[in-house]
């Protein structure tokens, strides 16, 4: 094996954020290794990085808990880094089986951590949410986040697997770690690979906004219900920090390259969003807009859990990480709506 490569491990690698992070990681000459259990995605994913990037895709088949599978890949590759998005995310299961957000996510993440301990590992990219923040709004009276604005316990299991993902890497680099770490938050990610061979694939019924706009317009669901009109907010629906897929796969290399940087262990918390706020109803209207075509949609009762607005104060990650969002609304719907076309139909 070459010692130039520099070899990067995904966990989850098959996933929406992950996919197209190998992407990214590619196309910027990193070597990446995915471990995924498909748990939440599938299985010809690999398949179509290898057509995407003309490369020869690692991918084991094997849960990031397998700790006889990572130390044989951590000695077989000595990993630059690792990018740890092997997670559960459904907010709504994870109310009723909390016990399998808090048993998986975080024992992934104690198996990561104490294998790079044991390999020397010098990197690591967290996946953390903005939902760490809570309501901004009831806290600070505003709804634009810092890395340093308030937290409140997440409204969910999930989110809370988050937060106490935090601490756990807070604690760890307290310890004697020689590690890095690059926390990132989240806002909402949207959109597809330009080229349609990778995007969204949610099971069943979406939870979130765009998969549910775009399965309704391609008539996979009825009508799309709009949860809320009287929120305080200007159009009385809720606002959210929209961010395209590929910006938020471009964070993590650049997050990579900045670790890579870093002389002494420590960690740094990155919001990773656009920095603009946008209602479900400017969403519904701006995907009409692409389509050239009226969505069927209705109003209906507000969500339980859903914050009013939020959105992200990114200027953190563009002076340290030297990354922002380059991508519009516009454009994520675009391709979106080029995926919910072409995507292999699993409903
Ligand atoms: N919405 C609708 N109708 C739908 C789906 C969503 O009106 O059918 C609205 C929601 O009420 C919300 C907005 O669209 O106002 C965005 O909802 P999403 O479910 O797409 O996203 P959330 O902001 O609720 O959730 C996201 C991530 C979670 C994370 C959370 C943190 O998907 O993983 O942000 O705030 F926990």
């Amino acid at each position: 094996m070459s010692t130039k490569q520099k070899h990067i491990l995904v966990t989850g690698g098959a996933g929406f954020i992950g996919s197209h992070t190998v992407v990214e990681l590619i196309e910027a000459g990193y070597t990446p290794v995915i471990i995924d259990d498909f748990r939440n995605s599938e299985r010809f994913i690999p398949e179509r990085l290898e057509k995407l990037t003309n490369q020869k895709i690692i991918a084991v088949d094997a849960a990031c808990q397998d700790v006889e599978v990572l130390d044989s890949l951590f000695s077989k590759y000595n990993f630059e880094g690792v990018i740890h998005f092997a997670a559960d995310k459904a907010v709504g299961e994870s109310v009723s089986d909390p016990l399998k957000y808090y048993d998986n996510n975080l024992s992934s993440l104690i198996s990561i951590l104490r294998m790079m301990d044991k390999y020397n590992t010098k990197s690591l990219v967290f996946s953390s949410s903005c939902t760490v923040y809570g309501n901004p709004k009831s806290t600070t009276g505003k709804s634009v986040v810092t890395e340093d604005s308030i937290h409140l316990n997440p409204d969910s299991p999930y989110g809370n697997t988050k937060l106490i993902g935090e601490q756990i890497l807070q604690d760890w680099i307290a310890s004697s770690s020689r590690s890095n770490v690059a926390l990132l938050r989240y806002f909402n990610p949207i959109g597809a690979h330009a080229s349609g061979e990778i995007g969204e694939l949610p099971q069943g019924i979406p939870n979130n906004l765009l998969p549910y706009i775009t399965q309704t317009a391609v008539g996979i669901r009825e009508k799309l219900t709009v949860f809320g009109n009287d929120y305080d907010t200007e159009d009385g629906t809720c606002i959210r920090d929209y961010i395209h897929v590929c910006d938020l796969a471009d964070a993590h290399v650049s997050a990579i390259k900045w670790l890579d940087l870093q002389t002494n262990p420590g960690i740094e918390i990155f919001n990773i969003g656009t920095g603009k706020g946008t209602s479900v109803l400017e969403m519904v209207q701006a995907f009409e807009k692409v389509i050239g075509k009226p969505l069927s949609w209705e109003y209906g009762p507000k969500r339980s859990g859903d914050i009013p607005e939020i959105y992200a104060n990114p200027i953190k990650a563009k002076e340290m990480l030297q990354w922002e969002s380059k991508f519009s609304i516009f454009q994520a719907i675009e391709d979106a709506w080029r995926w919910e076309n072409n995507r292999p139909k699993n409903d």
